[in-house]
C-alpha cells in the first residue's frame, strides 16, 4: 500500500513539475468594529473547474469575514440564520457567559437572528467561529461555515509585529475535501479530504514582501493533523498559540498543528530574493500510528490522497519590502503567569473509551457515556481552579477541546519535560496522542449559568457528533435571588426609533428574551438582553409579535404581545 501511495506521488510530480498552476490565496474580508452582523447561508462557490460546489458561508459564498474584536469592547453579534435547516455559531476560545456561547443548546431556527453579546475579556491572539449543532457539526462546517475572529489588546500592540492584515499579517485556515464526479463535497463516513483547501482555495499562492511575516495559522479539518514546515527546513518562530502569545518566541523547523488549533508563527523572509519562493508544507509522511491522516490507503472513509505524504500548504511569493518592515524578531513577548500543581482546588479524569475496531456502532467517547443533551456530566464551582487529565489508551490520537476557558497544558503522561515548547503558551485544544494522558489546569471563573451548560469534546467533527463530547455548568454558591415578584412586563414600543422598551418586574433579571411572530415561530433570539438599550424591532415586518420572557431566578416563561406598526 505504501509504495503504491508513492506510485502516486511520484507521477504527481511528473505531472506537474512542467507548469504547476496556482490559484491567488483568499483573504477573508473584514468587519471591525462592535457590532458584526452575520448571514450564515447556503450558497456556491466555482472551487475548481467544472460545477459550481454547493457550499455554505457566513456574508460569503465559503468560510466568512474576519473579525477584529478589541479586548475590553462589549461586542454585539447578530447572526441570522438563512439555511434551510438550524444550526448555531459557537465562539472557539473566547470566555463569555455559557448562554451566549454559541454551543449545541443555542439553537438558531432559519429565519431567526440570534444577537449574544459579551465583554471580551481574551488575551491578543487568533481565534474562530463555527457551527456546533448537536450531530450537524460535521455537515455545517464541511459546507464551509466558520470564520477567524482576531483580537487585539495593548500588550500585543506594544510589540514591533506584523500586524497589516493581508500583507504581512496573514490568516490561514487548512481544511481538505473529498469531491463527487459533479464537484460536489463527500461529507459522510469521509474523515478525511483529497484535496487541500487554503483559505478555501485549491493550490494556493500568495506574494508576501522580503521581511518578517506573521502567519496565523488554524486547523479547521475534520481529522488531519499538519506537521508543517518549510519547503527549505528554514527555522520560523512560533509567537502564539490557540489563547495568545507566549512569553517569548520558539524557534522550530517543524510544528504539529491539530484540528481546532491555531499558531501564530514568524517567518523571516529578509534573506531571499524577490521573484524567488518557498513553500509551507505538510510534512505529514512517516507519522507514528494514531497521527490523524497518517493512515495508508487514498480511499474510503480513513484514506486520502493526501494521507501520509508530504504536500504544498501555501507557495509563497517573496516580494518587495513595504514600508515600515519588521526585520527583527521580538525576543521576548509577553508575561504570562500560567498555573501550576500548587493553585489546582479540584482534579478529574476523563478517559477515552469506545471506538473497538470492527464495531462501527461502538463510537469514541468520554469514560464510557455518550453524549446526551439532556445530562450534564460534570458540575464546575465557579472560581475553582481544576486540574483536567484526559487518558488515551485507546487506538487512536483524538483532539480535546474544551469551551469557557484558556488553559495550561502541565503534564504529557505525568511529567512536565514532555509538553512540546511549542504549546507551552495558553491553549484551548490539545492533542492527546494514543497511549498518552494529558493534563491540564484552568480557572473557571467570571461566569456562573446553572442553566446554561459549557461543551468538552474531541474537535474532529465526526467523532464530536457521534458522541465524544461532554456538558458542564458552572455554578455559583452565593444564592440566587429568591423573590418571585409579581411577572408583570410592560412594553413599550417606539415606532420612531424602531425600539421596544421594556419594564420589568421589580428584582427581575430576564435571562432570555425571545421575540416570536403570530404564528409562533421564534424570529429574534436575546440572551440575557440589555433592556436599558431597548431591543431593535426595525428589522421586523409590521404585524402582531410575541415577546417571551425568561426570569433569571425562577425561569419562568411570560409572554408579552406587541404590535410593530
Ligand atoms: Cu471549536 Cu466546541 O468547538
Ligand atoms: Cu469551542
Ligand atoms: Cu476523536
Amino acid at each position: 500500500m505504501k509504495q503504491f501511495i508513492l506510485g502516486v506521488a511520484i507521477s504527481c510530480v511528473a505531472t506537474t513539475a512542467v507548469a504547476q498552476t496556482y490559484n491567488t490565496l483568499w483573504i477573508p474580508d473584514t468587519l471591525r468594529g462592535t457590532t458584526f452582523n452575520l448571514t450564515v447561508k447556503d450558497t456556491m462557490k466555482q472551487l475548481r473547474s467544472g460545477n459550481q460546489t454547493i457550499t455554505g458561508g457566513i456574508n460569503n459564498s465559503f468560510w466568512g469575514p474576519t473579525l477584529f474584536f478589541n479586548k475590553g469592547d462589549t461586542v454585539h453579534l447578530n447572526v441570522k440564520n438563512k439555511l434551510n435547516d438550524s444550526t448555531t455559531i459557537h465562539w472557539h476560545g473566547m470566555h463569555l457567559p455559557a448562554v451566549m456561547d454559541g454551543g449545541p443548546h443555542q439553537v438558531i431556527p432559519p429565519g431567526t437572528t440570534w444577537s449574544p453579546y459579551w465583554k471580551v475579556t481574551n488575551n491578543a491572539g487568533t481565534y474562530w467561529y463555527h457551527p456546533h449543532l448537536h450531530e450537524m457539526t460535521l455537515e455545517h462546517v464541511s459546507k464551509g461555515i466558520g470564520g477567524f475572529i482576531i483580537v487585539r489588546d495593548p500588550a500585543e500592540a506594544a510589540l514591533t509585529l506584523p500586524r497589516k492584515y493581508g500583507v504581512d499579517d496573514i490568516p490561514l485556515v487548512l481544511t481538505s475535501r473529498r469531491y463527487d464526479n459533479s464537484n460536489q463535497f463527500i461529507v459522510q463516513n469521509t474523515a478525511y479530504g483529497d484535496y487541500l483547501l487554503t483559505n478555501g482555495t485549491h493550490s494556493a499562492q500568495v506574494s508576501l514582501p522580503k521581511q518578517y511575516v506573521r502567519l496565523r495559522i488554524l486547523n479547521a479539518e475534520i481529522e488531519r493533523g499538519y506537521n508543517l514546515g518549510f519547503s527549505d527546513n528554514r527555522t520560523f518562530y512560533i509567537i502564539a498559540n490557540d489563547g495568545g502569545l507566549l512569553s517569548a518566541p520558539v524557534a522550530v523547523t517543524r510544528v504539529k498543528l491539530m484540528v481546532g488549533e491555531r499558531v501564530e508563527i514568524l517567518v523571516n523572509l529578509s534573506n531571499d530574493n524577490v521573484g524567488t519562493s518557498v513553500d509551507l508544507k505538510a510534512y505529514n509522511s512517516n507519522q507514528t500510528f494514531g497521527f490523524p491522516g497518517g493512515e495508508a490507503g487514498t480511499t474510503g472513509q480513513f484514506g486520502s490522497l493526501l494521507n501520509n505524504i508530504d504536500f504544498t500548504v501555501l507557495h509563497i511569493n517573496v516580494a518587495a519590502q513595504t514600508a515600515s518592515p519588521v526585520t527583527a524578531l521580538p525576543s521576548t513577548l509577553v508575561s504570562n503567569t500560567y498555573w501550576t500543581n500548587n493553585d489546582v482546588t479540584n482534579s478529574r479524569t476523563l478517559t477515552i473509551t469506545g471506538g473497538t475496531p470492527g464495531q462501527p456502532n461502538n463510537p469514541f467517547v468520554f469514560d464510557n457515556t455518550p453524549f446526551v443533551l439532556s445530562t450534564i456530566n460534570k458540575t464546575v464551582t465557579l472560581n475553582q481552579v481544576e486540574k483536567w487529565t484526559v487518558k488515551n489508551s485507546n487506538i487512536f490520537g483524538h483532539t480535546f477541546h474544551i469551551h469557557d476557558v484558556e488553559f495550561k497544558i502541565i503534564e504529557r503522561n505525568g511529567s512536565a519535560a514532555n509538553v512540546g515548547a511549542y504549546e507551552q503558551g495558553w491553549k484551548d485544544v490539545m492533542f492527546v496522542p494514543v497511549n498518552e494522558s494529558v493534563s491540564f489546569i484552568a480557572k473557571f471563573d467570571d461566569y456562573a449559568d446553572p442553566l446554561h451548560p459549557f461543551m468538552y469534546h474531541c474537535h474532529f467533527s465526526n467523532h464530536e457528533d457521534d458522541g465524544m463530547m461532554g456538558q458542564f455548568v458552572v455554578t455559583s454558591l452565593t444564592s440566587l435571588p429568591t423573590n418571585a415578584s409579581e411577572m408583570k412586563y410592560t412594553l413599550y414600543p417606539n415606532p420612531t426609533s424602531g425600539r421596544l422598551f421594556v419594564q420589568a418586574p421589580v428584582n427581575t433579571t430576564v435571562y432570555y428574551a425571545t421575540v416570536c411572530n403570530s404564528a409562533g415561530k421564534a424570529v429574534m433570539m436575546l440572551p440575557q438582553p440589555e433592556l436599558n438599550k431597548g431591543i431593535d424591532v426595525s428589522a421586523l415586518a409590521p404585524g402582531e409579535y410575541f415577546i417571551v420572557f425568561i426570569d433569571f431566578a425562577t425561569k419562568t416563561k411570560t409572554a408579552v404581545k406587541f404590535i410593530r406598526q
